[in-house]
């Protein structure tokens, strides 16, 4: 396994302050961080990462939530609504049934506005403050939308939103709303939303804040530094395996990034990586598809659906990065069905864990990995459920119990009940 990040110091303009630089991955180029707007590589276009002279162990984290691992991230403070700390779920009957040693689900639906997206934008939108941007904008299948909006109007800026006509979770679509982003509803899908976005901020028009962004996925390396520290600090080791679903690939980028840093500064061993593993939706599942064919490079599915519209993407933008995650760190990719998404979320619901379908795939994917053997009965694993079930109520009455009309006297209420349970699932 190769998890080294390139360790020389390279002589940017404007660099020598603070020890932040954007990198390319692909031609290495470097760029000073908070001088120009830019979200790809000036020379070839590839993707950008943000590197630092000085990494931390996790001696140096204090504090609660994402701003507890500022030595890790570009800036010593943001635009904040404290995301972050979320809980790590002990589900006893689930991790029996699914056969591991241990199972624990790390529930970024109990951030601020009820998905991870937040320890993104608490980061990406104090970036865009130091850069001095006006409107913030992003394409989205919604949870994106609605972090922006809310960390936008929190910084006192314009933000606009692109979001797939039809296909955004109501939940969603009204947090945006109330936040006050003016929303364009686009008559196409995800990633015709991502490609007119790019278009308006490659013309100077808003400053992108999808995970793209390098700076966004910065904010998101604190799930996987939480999660390690929460399995140490209950188990006194690290999870073998950490899966999650995938839609851009942004936090599979993010926590390969957050491992490899860790590495690099000596605070964690190349064998204690958890196993990065990403889980799809059959029907949009160019990762799947890309690691199963050993291929470097991810082909666009032009036609993408599912139940789990938070991951209806066929573009996923972060591969580059992503995919040499997945193997380098000995994970896989494996997509799960609709229904086996909704059973997964019956599942969590039933210890009590609220989750929107995308965040089931976690564990309809685990379920499957298990089944057949690639995921061992003595491995600790982390689910990760990326949004809260309020998210997407049509989803949740749609898989849960059916509500019963009953007259109003407790006469005509005890009648019904005794006349047996007629709801349905
Ligand atoms: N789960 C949920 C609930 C999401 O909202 C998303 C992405 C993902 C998983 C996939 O994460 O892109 O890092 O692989 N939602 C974006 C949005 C696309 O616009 O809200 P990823």
């Amino acid at each position: 396994m190769s998890l080294s990040l390139s360790a020389d110091r390279p002589t940017v303009p404007g660099v020598a302050d603070d020890g932040v630089w954007l990198e390319c991955i692909a031609c290495g180029d470097t760029f000073a961080p908070f001088e120009d707007v830019r979200y790809t590589c000036d020379e070839c276009d590839g993707l950008l990462e943000v590197r630092y002279a000085d990494l931390p162990t996790f001696e140096d984290f204090s504090g609660r939530g994402v701003w507890r691992y500022a030595d890790a991230l570009p800036l010593s403070e943001g635009v904040t609504t404290q995301e972050g700390a979320t809980p790590l779920y002990e589900v006893p009957r689930l991790e029996a049934d699914v056969g591991v040693e241990t199972l624990r689900i790390k529930h970024e639906g109990m951030n601020p506005t009820g998905s991870f997206k937040d320890r993104g934008m608490t980061v990406g939108v104090a970036v865009a403050q130091e850069l001095g941007v006006g409107r913030l904008a992003c394409a989205s299948t919604g949870n994106t939308s609605a972090a922006l909006a809310a960390y936008g109007s929190r910084g006192g800026m314009e933000t606009l939103v692109l979001l797939p006509a039809g296909k955004v979770a109501a939940g969603k679509v009204g947090q945006a709303a109330l936040h006050d982003a003016r929303i364009l509803e686009v008559d196409g899908n995800f990633d015709a939303c991502l490609d007119i976005v790019r278009e308006l901020a490659e013309r100077g028009e808003a400053y992108l804040l999808n995970s793209l962004n390098p700076f966004r996925l910065e904010g998101q390396k604190t799930i996987g530094l939480e999660i390690l520290e929460g399995f140490r600090d209950d188990y006194g080791a690290f999870p073998d395996r950490i899966v999650l679903p995938v839609g851009n690939a942004g936090n599979t980028a993010a926590l390969y990034k957050a491992f490899r840093e860790l590495v690099q500064a000596g605070a964690l061993e190349e064998r204690e990586v958890p196993k990065l593993t990403g889980v799809q939706a059959e029907g949009a599942a160019p990762m799947v598809e890309a690691v199963e064919n050993g291929a470097d490079e991810v082909r666009r599915w032009e036609e993408v659906e599912t139940r789990a519209t938070a991951i209806r993407i066929g573009n996923p933008v972060n591969a580059p990065k992503a995919l040499p995650g997945i193997r380098e760190t000995g994970g896989t990719a494996i997509a799960v069905s609709d229904d086996e998404i909704t059973e997964a979320q019956r599942d969590l619901a039933a210890e009590g864990v609220g989750v929107e379908p995308a965040s089931a795939a976690s564990v309809a994917g685990l379920r499957k990995l298990r089944a057949s053997g690639i995921v061992d009965d003595d491995e600790r694993v982390a689910c990760l459920t990326t949004g809260h079930l309020l998210k997407d109520p049509d989803a949740a009455a749609a898989a849960g119990n059916e509500p019963e009309p009953v007259p109003a006297d407790t006469g005509g209420v005890l009648a019904h009940l005794e006349g047996g349970n007629t709801s349905a699932q």
